[in-house]
């Protein structure tokens, strides 16, 4: 069999060349040729691992076989939450988040936990813990050393059953894979490893996507779940995970500030379960632990109410999280005032800052504006709108919001409050985290929800407009011994 080679492929018109180039010569786009194996051709190959050289013949949904999917357990609870019950065999999962948040943490605790599991089905050794295959070419083996001392799994049964490959060629990766018959196998991270027949260096989109599609193939082959560690930067702008999502079956994010502590798993995609859910872990001296109470996780410390922040009652799938939004305003210096949001939607605030300047009189137009929502999360559902408003109106006016005060809601141009889904849930956890006032829109609570006067030791103020939310919200000026 000849040595397969490499053509570059323009990503908009499939012409191909021998070389890159940086415009394609068919269609004149700039930027789009990705390195791409050549295989035999397609008329030639089989259709499928597998199948058989004819073209298979259509089955009838009914007769389709349904597949036994027997999970594979992770022993970190919220991560098999956000896994929909545990790994799925056969699937390949990535696994992103920017550089330092947690990544290989995390995956080295699931490898733990999967390795000494007992619950699992009979694979590899049994009795002896099933390996889990961890090629590391991100990390020297002295590295990981430290950080699974760190975590405590050297001296314990993860100790043998974890088998660590310092290797970046994919071919040796899997070759390694096929003698060890691992249970799972880590590839951490899919920027560092490359494939030999392709002269790109290793995280460039051709070599990125060419060695997910082999670790695909593997996994689909072996009926073993591969997990890739996968680096995004805060712009996405690494070659690599956005080209792989359509290609895995899972997509896990971590998010989270890398100096504090709390962090946010969610699932973007998931084929295998629902991407509803979010794990919330504490990053401690010794790793990351599961938190015993995530509702209250992103919620700042206790001290009195300053102008400029607002709890949001937020719902993250079916889960509910209470952040803090904080906001800046200060009257610009010179020239276009600056604009800055973090984990929040940058077209949203500006939406929100015209909406208080004209509807609620709240005028920001010549004012700085800096928000954020605290913990480094990334919020980006509707019923942020209100409390970041709220926050923005607290810190122009130096009014803090009344204590004891969440908010949710969704405002619209005409600055109309809209009513949220799930609002009674987000009302009842703020209840039990001892919140006593609720500034929501009015109307339905949820589908067929009416929503009620007060919850618990919690009131429910509806509100019409956001106008009528900024007055009921912020405490009056006499009355605030902020800072006292
Ligand atoms: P790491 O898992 O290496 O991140 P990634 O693989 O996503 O790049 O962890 C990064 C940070 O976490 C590192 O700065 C140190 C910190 N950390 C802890 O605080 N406690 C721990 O137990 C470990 C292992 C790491
Ligand atoms: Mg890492």
């Amino acid at each position: 069999m000849a040595r397969p080679t490499s053509r570059y492929v323009c990503q908009v018109c499939a012409e191909s060349f021998l070389r890159w180039e940086g415009q394609c010569r068919a269609c004149g786009a700039w930027n789009t040729l990705v390195e791409t194996l050549v295989r035999e051709p397609a008329h030639a190959r089989p259709a499928a691992a597998g199948s058989a050289g004819d073209a298979a013949a259509p089955t009838p949904l009914r007769g389709l076989a349904e597949p036994e999917l027997v999970r594979r357990t992770t022993g970190i609870g919220e991560l098999d939450r956000v896994l929909g019950g545990g790994l799925v065999p056969g699937s390949l999962v990535l696994l992103g988040g920017e550089p330092g948040v947690g990544k290989s943490t995390l995956v080295l605790s699931a490898a733990a936990g999967i390795a000494t599991a007992d619950g699992g089905p009979p694979v590899g050794r049994p009795g002896n813990g099933a390996p889990v295959l961890y090629a590391s070419g991100e990390e020297s083996a002295g590295q990981l050393r430290l950080r699974a001392s760190r975590l405590g799994l050297t001296d314990g049964p993860a100790g043998d059953a974890i088998l660590v490959l310092a290797e970046t060629d994919v071919e040796r990766i899997l070759e390694r894979a096929m003698t060890v018959h691992p249970v799972v196998l880590v590839v951490d991270s899919i920027q560092t490893v490359s494939l030999d027949a392709l002269d790109g260096p290793p995280g460039s989109v051709g070599q990125v996507r060419e060695s997910a599609l082999r670790l695909l193939q593997y996994a689909k082959g072996e009926g073993i779940p591969v997990v890739l560690v996968g680096h995004v930067t805060k712009d996405g702008g690494l070659a690599g995970p956005k080209t792989l999502e359509h290609l895995v079956d899972a997509v896990l994010t971590l998010e989270g500030e890398r100096g504090g502590g709390m962090r946010l798993l969610r699932a973007t995609k998931n084929r295998f379960g629902s991407t509803e859910e979010v794990g919330v872990f504490a990053m401690g001296e010794d790793g990351l632990h599961e938190v015993a109470d995530p509702a209250r996780a992103f919620l700042a410390g206790d001290g009195p109410a300053a102008p400029g922040s607002a709890i949001a009652a937020t719902l993250e799938g079916s889960r509910p999280l209470l952040v803090e939004v904080q906001a800046l305003v200060a009257p610009a210096a010179y020239g276009m005032p600056r604009r800055t949001a973090t984990g929040i939607d940058q077209n949203r605030l500006a939406l929100l800052l015209a909406v208080l300047a004209r509807r609620a009189g709240v005028a920001l137009a010549s004012h700085d504006v800096y928000a954020s929502v605290a913990g480094g999360l990334a919020i980006e559902e509707p019923a942020l709108d209100l409390p970041l408003a709220l926050a923005l109106a607290s810190s122009l006016r130096d009014r803090p919001v009344l204590p004891g005060t969440v908010a949710a809601g969704e405002i619209g141009l005409l600055g109309e409050l809209r009513p949220v889904s799930g609002l009674v849930r987000r009302l009842r956890e703020a209840e039990r985290l001892g919140f006593e006032r609720a500034i929501v829109p009015a109307g339905p609570g949820g589908p067929g929800e009416r929503l009620p006067d007060s919850i618990g030791r919690l009131q429910v103020v509806s509100c019409r407009t956001l106008r009528e939310a900024v007055g009921l919200a912020l405490a009056s000026g006499a009355a605030q011994p902020v800072g006292s």
